[in-house]
């Protein structure tokens, strides 16, 4: 069974310096990846490339894109930052960024190939801003898509939930164009995750919602390498039909309180 092998791929992962991003490196490795290109703002260990980029500068992201080139096999858009930023920084990084590059990317990726995004449950409520996500993700211009940012603040809040619920709609969107190419497009849908980032959902979201969320998927904090093992699948053949699709990786969470069988009283 070669469909889960990595070797041979030409893989990009943005975010790959801590959390999920560092655990995906590790994840890749075991599954013979050798040729791994980091984009960050830190330079991450164990992999083959580091390109230094700001992923919430258009600038940076054109020049990584430019060194990177043609023949991309999988782009992990993994990076991102929480609500402890600014609504315009979570908002660049999170998706104006995740698009950009993605943008720059797809025309020259081999067929064959796979997009997996980190999206997150912060945005399965996305049907409530559809339209108005639609409108976002139609912008070209970069300076367009801040001044659209600027103009929908009370839309877009503290930029988090909105920015999860706009990479879950821009899997959908774009994996139509792109598997005409070949290219399947998916994301992974995590929970709260034991990384650096999870104090700052702490002090965002408060200890007592995401306890609640933990307590109410499956009893346990997901670790960063439960998301990698979600991540290398879709981006590997053994996904090679799955196209569009949003994969919830929350041990439950969303399944539980679809069907109404989580304790709302907790979070009073
Ligand atoms: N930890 C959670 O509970 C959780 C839950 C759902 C979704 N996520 C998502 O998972 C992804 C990875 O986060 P994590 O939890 O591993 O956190 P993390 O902070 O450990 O990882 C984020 C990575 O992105 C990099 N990064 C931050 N700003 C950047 C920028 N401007 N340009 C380039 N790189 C930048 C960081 O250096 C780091 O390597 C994020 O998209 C996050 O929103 C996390």
């Amino acid at each position: 069974m070669q469909d889960i092998s990595y070797a041979g791929k030409r893989v990009v992962i943005t975010g790959a310096y801590s959390g999920i991003g560092a655990a995906l490196v590790t994840v890749l490795r075991e599954l013979g990846a050798d040729d791994i290109t980091a984009l960050d703002i830190r330079e991450p260990a164990g992999v083959d490339r580091f390109i230094e980029t700001d992923m919430g500068n258009p600038v940076s992201i054109d020049a990584a894109a430019a060194a990177i080139g043609d023949g991309v096999d999988v782009l992990f858009n993994n990076a991102g930052v929480a609500a402890t930023r600014p609504a315009e920084q979570v908002m660049r990084v999170n998706i104006l960024g995740l698009k950009r590059l993605t943008e720059r990317l797809l025309p020259g990726m081999r067929s064959g190939g796979a997009i997996v995004n980190t999206a997150s449950t912060a945005g399965n409520q996305w049907p409530q801003n559809l339209e108005v996500i639609r409108q976002l993700l139609a912008i070209q211009g970069w300076d367009e898509g801040i001044a659209w940012v600027h103009d929908h603040m009370p839309v877009i809040a503290d930029g988090y939930f909105f920015s999860k619920q706009a990479v879950q709609v821009y899997t959908m969107m774009l994996s139509r164009p792109a598997i005409r190419q070949g290219v399947r497009v998916n994301s992974v849908c995590p929970s709260p995750v034991d990384t650096p980032l999870l104090p700052d959902f702490r002090a965002t979201m408060t200890d007592k919602v995401i306890d609640w969320a933990i307590a109410e998927g499956a009893g346990r904090v997901a670790t960063p390498r439960d998301q990698a093992k979600a991540l290398a699948f879709l981006g590997s053949d053994l996904a090679s039909y799955v196209n569009g699709v949003n994969l919830l990786v929350d041990g439950g969470f969303t399944a539980a309180m679809t069907t109404g069988q989580v304790d709302m009283a907790a979070l009073a």
